[in-house]
């Protein structure tokens, strides 16, 4: 192992839903040279699945049925050197685009307060992590996938500016949405994320904060390199 291998760390970024953790930790990943790790795109391919066997409907998810057939899902991840980005793939079939969308959105946090589900997704997390080198992001990165990250950052800003930056980012590809339906959705995910007995949202005792209401990409991608090398260089 070298110098630079052995000072490699795990970063964890946790926080509410559409506050922009994925954008920082993107960066942060490609700053630092380190893998970058959707947590949150997995719950979201499972649901795409649970989604397309109408094991998911309505607001309601078939929580046995899901768990039936929790070993006919296979989620990978590849790399997209046209958009320079890693893409979810969900039984060999590229979902990237379809997970972002409402109907995947208005189930995913049902489905991810299964606890069978989150067992099977936090051992796929944390055998990608085990060479460190590594940001991903979710709601229990630094409470239970990785609990000695080196670095823990807590995430958030009000619901209405989440809100507005998801309505801005839809819109923005060309979707139909309306800010009230975006805006109930991220309340609902708080409470649910928040209130799940499996796993809540929580800030690990040791994660930094970072409300980000009123900062912009780069202040808040500085704040976070600079947090970063310190642990990389005390570690
Ligand atoms: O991008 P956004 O913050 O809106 O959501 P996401 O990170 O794609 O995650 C979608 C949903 O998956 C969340 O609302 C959570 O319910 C769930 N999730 C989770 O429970 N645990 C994680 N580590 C990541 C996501």
């Amino acid at each position: 192992m070298n110098q630079t291998d052995s000072k490699k760390i795990v970063i964890a970024i946790d926080g509410h839903s559409s506050c922009g953790k994925s954008t920082v930790a993107k960066q942060l990943a490609k700053q630092l040279g380190y893998l970058y790790l959707d947590s949150g795109a997995m719950y979201r391919a499972v649901t795409l699945f649970a989604l397309r066997n109408q094991l998911a409907k309505n607001g309601t998810v078939d929580e046995q049925g899901l768990i039936d057939r929790l070993e006919e899902i296979k989620i990978e991840f590849h790399w997209n050197e046209a958009s320079r980005q890693n893409e979810t793939y969900l039984n060999g079939e590229n979902v990237e685009e379809e997970i972002r969308q409402l109907p995947v959105a208005n189930h995913v946090s049902p489905v991810a307060t299964i606890k069978e589900v989150r067992q099977a997704m936090v051992k796929q997390q944390q055998e990608l992590g085990k060479n460190k080198g590594i940001v991903m992001d979710g709601r229990d990165i630094g409470t239970v996938v990785f609990p000695q990250a080196e670095l823990k950052i807590f995430m958030t800003a009000s619901p209405e500016v989440r809100a507005q930056r998801r309505y801005d980012e839809l819109t923005a590809k060309g979707q139909q949405v309306q800010l009230d339906e975006i805006l109930k959705n991220v309340e609902d995910r708080d409470r649910i994320d928040s209130g799940r007995k499996e796993s809540p949202l929580m800030r690990a005792d040791d994660a930094l904060i970072l409300d980000n209401s009123y900062l912009n990409r780069e202040e808040q991608l500085k704040w976070a390199v600079e947090r970063a090398k310190e642990r990389i260089e005390n570690c």
